[in-house]
């Protein structure tokens, strides 16, 4: 009677048991190690990749289901359970007889005689696939994430290097006994430090997505530049097919630049030696929405850049966009990601076309700007009437020298300050010396010190209506409209050259 109630509770909670390893989709194995003869449930024959039932199981059956790369450590697993009489636990991957790789967690413990010895192996196992992508995607946000740190802080720095180079170099070109071989070197230099730039920016675009200094711009020469100076020294042949009344587009100039620079940069190394690349920039009209750009309706500017390389292996092919995918050994597998962000933020779109026999094409499309009314331009600064009066402040000494040599060679009347403290003051007994300052160019962040934006304001209490223009040394830390709002007539991003500067003060002046 006794007997046969316990029974009867024995299979309940064996059938209470069974449903509860079904609902948790948990494999169950049972190891009779005096035997060697092992049985796995119906669950766990799926999570290896077997139909149940179709073979034996057995310890080796088992080893050999994992992926060769673990199977050590699942090994070792085991006999630090056995040798230190603890709980088992693995995390291993198989391999499935169709080829599939699948991540497996185990948990298990050890049956024990009266001697200790282990007679029984009993245990759980599990499939962790979508934990283990969360966990790898998590990852990959952290790595991006500290890159992106990093970038931002190796930028600033950089920019500021950059920007003193270029303002030296400026500097030396003005000597008029320098010979035209030696002005068109220091010309190249400039242009070099122009592409630093463009750099600089590709890694602050990755550290905090980059603010848009959007602009109407002509491709053409954006085109031909940047093409020209990625395959400078290859011994590739360019063909451009560049559509000659090409309409502008409202774009931020050096993140295009940088798009079609690292698209120029993969064709280059995927032809690694002699070959063709063709750049073709014409006009697109979307009727409806396409598809595959996911654009549209609208005229658009689509450019191509197709090489003749050994192109793209097809299971790659929808890994390219994602951070960090790269087939080259000191590959970042950055390039292609942050070209489909930018072009991304500007509205358009970027997609991926094989070419037969072999090749690349990767196609761009942006949003042509409706034709504006022509903007007057500038005048040069060499037109100014009378000698404007200016004052400084950065706390960048080599930069600050060179700039007040460039603008007084210009005609400029300057004085130089190095901090935000010491600009206030110099503004103050200038002005009751009877001879104020007209404009002041203040840098943004000083470290250690009082910036531009809190000088600015202290020298507007005093005079509403001074011209002030921020030079940031982070093209990132505050948005053009912002800095406009806090009454600065204009920007600049280090590096510029002496004529933004000099052009800026002239339209702020004739406003
Ligand atoms: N023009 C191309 N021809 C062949 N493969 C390419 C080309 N452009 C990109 N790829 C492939 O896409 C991968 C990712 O490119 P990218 O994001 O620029 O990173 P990286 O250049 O650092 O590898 C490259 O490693 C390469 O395998
Ligand atoms: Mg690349």
């Amino acid at each position: 009677m006794n007997s046969s109630r316990g029974t009867s509770e024995m299979l309940e909670a064996t059938q209470r048991l069974a449903l509860t390893l079904d609902a948790a989709q948990l494999g169950t194995w049972d190891w009779d190690m005096m035997t060697n003869a092992v049985i796995w449930s119906p669950h766990y024959f799926q999570l290896f990749g077997f139909t149940p039932g179709t073979l034996t199981p057995s310890h080796e059956r088992w080893l050999a289901s994992i992926h060769p790369d673990d199977r050590p450590q699942a090994q070792d697993a085991l006999r630090r359970a056995l040798d230190h009489r603890a709980p088992y636990h693995s995390i291993y991957r198989v391999v499935w007889p169709s080829g599939e790789t699948h991540w497996i967690e185990g948990r298990g413990f050890f049956l024990r005689d009266a001697t200790g010895l282990p007679y029984r192996m009993l245990g759980v196992i599990m499939n962790i696939d979508s934990q283990r992508t969360l966990e790898a995607e998590r990852e990959r946000a952290a790595r991006l994430e500290s890159l992106g740190l990093v970038a931002g802080g190796i930028a600033h720095d950089f920019n500021n290097h950059l920007a003193s180079i270029s303002a030296c170099v400026e500097v030396v070109r003005l000597d008029a006994r320098l010979g035209p071989e030696s002005a068109a070197q220091l010309t190249e230099a400039l242009r070099v430090v122009g592409q630093a730039q463009a750099l600089t920016r590709q890694l602050i675009t990755f550290a905090k997505g980059g603010t848009l200094r959007k602009a109407s711009i002509d491709l053409h020469d954006l085109i031909t530049d940047t093409v020209g100076f990625a395959l400078r020294g290859s011994p590739i042949q360019v063909e451009f097919e560049l559509a000659a009344d090409l309409a502008p587009v409202e774009a931020d100039p050096s993140q295009i630049q940088q798009v079609i620079s690292s698209l120029v940069v993969n064709a280059r190394q995927a032809l690694a030696g002699p070959g063709r690349v063709r750049v073709r920039a014409a006009h697109r009209r979307l009727e409806t929405v396409d598809p595959v750009a996911g654009l549209g309706p609208g005229k658009f500017v689509e450019v191509t850049i197709e090489d003749d390389g050994p192109g793209i292996a097809p299971e790659h092919r929808n890994k390219l966009f994602t951070p960090y995918f790269t087939t080259k050994a000191g590959g970042t597998g950055l390039g292609l990601a942050t070209a489909h962000s930018i072009v991304r933020r500007h509205g358009g779109s970027i997609v991926y076309q094989p070419v037969q026999p072999h090749g690349t094409r990767f196609s761009i499309l942006l949003r042509a700007s409706e034709p504006a009314a022509a903007e007057e331009a500038p005048r040069p600064s060499e037109a100014r009437p009378a000698r404007q009066r200016l004052l400084l402040m950065d706390d960048n000494q080599s930069l600050l020298t060179s700039l007040v040599r460039l603008l007084k060679a210009r005609g400029y009347d300057v004085e130089a300050t190095a901090s935000g403290e010491e600009c206030e003051r110099r503004y103050l007994a200038a002005r009751d010396a009877g001879q104020g300052f007209e404009a002041v160019v203040l840098d943004l962040t000083v470290p250690g010190g009082r910036g531009g934006v809190e000088t600015f304001a202290a020298l507007r209490q005093i005079d509403p209506d001074l011209t002030g223009i921020a030079m940031s040394g982070y093209a990132e830390v505050e948005s053009n409209q912002a800095l406009e709002r806090q009454g600065f007539a204009g920007v600049l991003a280090k590096p510029f050259k002496c004529e933004d500067l000099t052009g800026l003060l002239e339209r702020v002046r004739r406003a």
